[in-house]
């Protein structure tokens, strides 16, 4: 697979990073960043597409992912999971401001009213992580495939102006290596802490399956602890069902669809 300099809205100011973006690698079209980030033992290297033919969601999601329009890039780092999407979400919210206000919906994407923008998927192997990110940046309405069109939105649709791809990988690069710094030098309760209270989900109903209730906390790893008549359950990373609504955060997203028969 060929490395691409020629995809003009890609290519990045040089970036003054201490680990993130030490390389940064430019694809015309690859099956999966996530597929390069864990193929190469390389520290902070970024891998980014115009296009993926088999973008990866999380849950066994495909990940809608068309050229010339977002965002699909993935990080080698040689680190545990641990904290990794909530360094993404914060990166990405702090990135995109004051243009474009985004929320944290647990746990992790990033939703403008109810349309996701982004999302973010931590796959680990051998002691190295990838840790890759999806941002819809330009697509208009109708750039998204229908099953998407009532839950997805893009920086442009949600402000109706132009965004730089560079320009907003740039920031995110940027915001992220201060977060993954943080948490490589043990300070992993500070971004968990700061994820949380964006998350804003404590006191809210939620449930999933059989376990319904009102949130009491976020633990350790991100969980929700949910009182329920029963007591207190954990709900680990997933979706919740749609009564999650209730209390305010907003449901109905995606940019990823349910791969057939998944
Ligand atoms: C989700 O919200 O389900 C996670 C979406 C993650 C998509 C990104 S795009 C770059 C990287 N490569 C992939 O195949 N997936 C992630």
């Amino acid at each position: 697979m060929l490395e691409s300099s020629h995809i003009p809205d890609l290519v990045l100011p040089p970036l003054k990073t201490k680990v993130v973006g030490r390389h940064v690698h430019t694809f015309q079209c690859v099956d999966s960043t996530n597929d390069l980030a864990l193929a190469h033992a390389d520290h902070g290297a970024v891998f980014v597409a115009d296009e993926q033919a088999s973008g990866r969601g999380r849950q066994g999601n495909r990940w809608h992912s068309p050229p010339g329009t977002g965002l699909w890039f993935s990080i080698c780092l040689n680190m545990a999971p641990r904290g990794l999407t909530f360094a993404a979400a914060l990166a990405v919210r702090d990135a995109v401001l004051p243009r474009a206000r985004l929320r944290v919906k647990w746990p992790n994407d990033l939703l403008c009213g109810t349309r996701k923008i982004c999302g973010s998927l931590v796959e680990h192997r051998d002691g190295w992580s990838a840790l890759g990110i999806g941002i819809n940046v330009m697509q208009s309405a109708e750039d998204f495939p229908p099953e998407l069109a009532e839950k997805a939105g893009s920086l442009y649709s949600i402000t109706g102006m132009p965004w730089s791809r560079a320009e907003v990988l740039h920031g995110v690069l940027t915001a992220l290596d201060v977060y993954v710094d943080r948490i490589a030098r043990g300070n992993y309760e500070l971004v968990r802490v700061e994820w949380a209270r964006e998350c804003d989900m404590v006191n809210r109903e939620v449930c999933r399956g059989a376990v319904s209730g009102r949130v009491c906390g976020i633990d350790e790893d991100g969980a929700l602890l949910v009182r329920t008549a029963s007591g207190v359950q954990r709900l680990a990373t997933g979706e919740l069902d749609a009564c999650a609504t209730r209390g305010a955060q907003g449901e109905g997203n995606w940019n990823a669809t349910r791969r057939p028969g998944a």
